[in-house]
């Protein structure tokens, strides 16, 4: 049975659409005009058991919505989900048990609360034994590094400190399932690195099946094999990360290192794509897929060229461009 699996899922929201002006508000108030916002269209894809799934998309591809109805938190307004074998918005006991959502943007932890006790109320919640319960806060504080920050209260905690016990909060009852929702957000280089290390060795010794979604790709190049591309509410794309590139990355990157790079080379040079950087010595040039190798063959006759580099377009760029089209 895969982990998760969805079919057709749809998410329409009604949303109020107010009218400009002040003549507006007077017949807004007479006539409400509704605006119908599909915020997940259709969506399909099967995640096997252990799977650490990347999913990505531009700013209101439909992500959070697509995690919420996993969660149960929101109805869909059509097709189907089962997660574990359950319907999450059925909202099932056992099922409750075998989750854990994590909203980067939100906290969910009890703002006046020392840390510990904050996870203590969960463990309780969820009926976790005290020994177990200690076992895990100290090895996953640890891990996260905060272990000694756990008494202090989760107002005054900073922002990396709070998700690092967000992380540890949802994972106490051991979920066989993780949302992750943007867990590095606003988090500086050392805590993202910190998060992902932690989480990739989490799902490596748990099996937990982690779907996750993040703009930072790389927490996605680190962590994810598989990705799933969102965008206006429809899957895009569904595949291994690196076949991102060889589908949608439509330039390589070549490098012309020459003793003399003068401004008329660099017109020369613009003919056969964007030079996109120059340092003393080379140059740097954007060029078309089905253009590398004659411009190659030109590059070389034409220019004392001491060496050349061909390389991919990095993968942050490829996803730039996907999510601007
Ligand atoms: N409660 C709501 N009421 C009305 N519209 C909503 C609601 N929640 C989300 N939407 C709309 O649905 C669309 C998808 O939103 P969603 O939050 O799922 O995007 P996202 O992919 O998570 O984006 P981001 O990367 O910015 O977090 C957006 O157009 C958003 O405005
Ligand atoms: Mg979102």
């Amino acid at each position: 049975m895969p982990a998760i699996a969805v079919s057709g899922l749809t998410k329409t929201f009604r949303t109020y659409r107010k009218q400009p002006g002040f003549s507006g508000a007077i017949r807004g108030l007479i006539r409400r005009t509704y605006e119908q916002v599909i915020a997940v269209n259709e969506v399909s894809f099967i995640i096997e058991p252990g799977e650490l799934v990347g999913f990505l998309g531009p700013n209101g591809a439909g992500k959070t919505t697509t995690l919420k109805m996993l969660a149960g938190l929101l109805y869909p307004s059509g097709g189907q989900a089962r997660v574990l074998g359950y319907v999450p918005w059925e909202r099932h006991n056992d099922y409750r048990r075998q989750f854990a959502l994590v909203l980067g943007q939100k906290n969910q932890l009890w703002w006046d609360l020392p840390a510990r006790e904050s996870l203590e109320l969960n463990a309780r919640i969820y009926g976790i034994p005290a020994d177990r319960f200690t076992r895990t806060v100290a090895e996953m504080s640890e891990l996260l590094n905060v272990r000694e920050k756990l008494n202090v209260s989760v107002r005054e905690l900073s922002l990396g400190e709070r998700m690092k016990m967000e992380l540890i909060a949802s994972l106490l009852h051991q979920p066989k399932i993780l949302l992750l929702d943007e867990p590095t957000i606003g988090l500086d280089v050392v805590s993202q690195k910190i998060v992902r290390e932690f989480l990739r060795r989490y799902n490596a010794t748990h099996q937990t099946t982690i779907l996750l979604t993040s703009h930072y790709m790389t927490d996605i190049q680190e962590l994810c094999r598989r990705v799933i591309i969102i965008d206006h509410g429809r899957i895009f794309f569904d595949g291994q990360l690196s076949d991102v590139v060889d589908r949608f990355a439509d330039f390589k990157l070549i490098t012309i290192h020459c003793d003399d790079t003068e401004v008329a080379l660099t017109d020369q040079l613009a003919r056969h794509g964007e030079v996109v950087e120059k340092t003393p010595g080379s140059i740097k040039l954007k060029i078309k897929r089905d253009r590398v190798i004659p411009a190659c063959k030109a590059l070389l006759d034409d220019l004392p060229v001491r060496d050349i580099d061909i390389e991919e377009v990095p993968i942050e760029d490829v996803i730039r461009q996907i999510f601007a089209r």
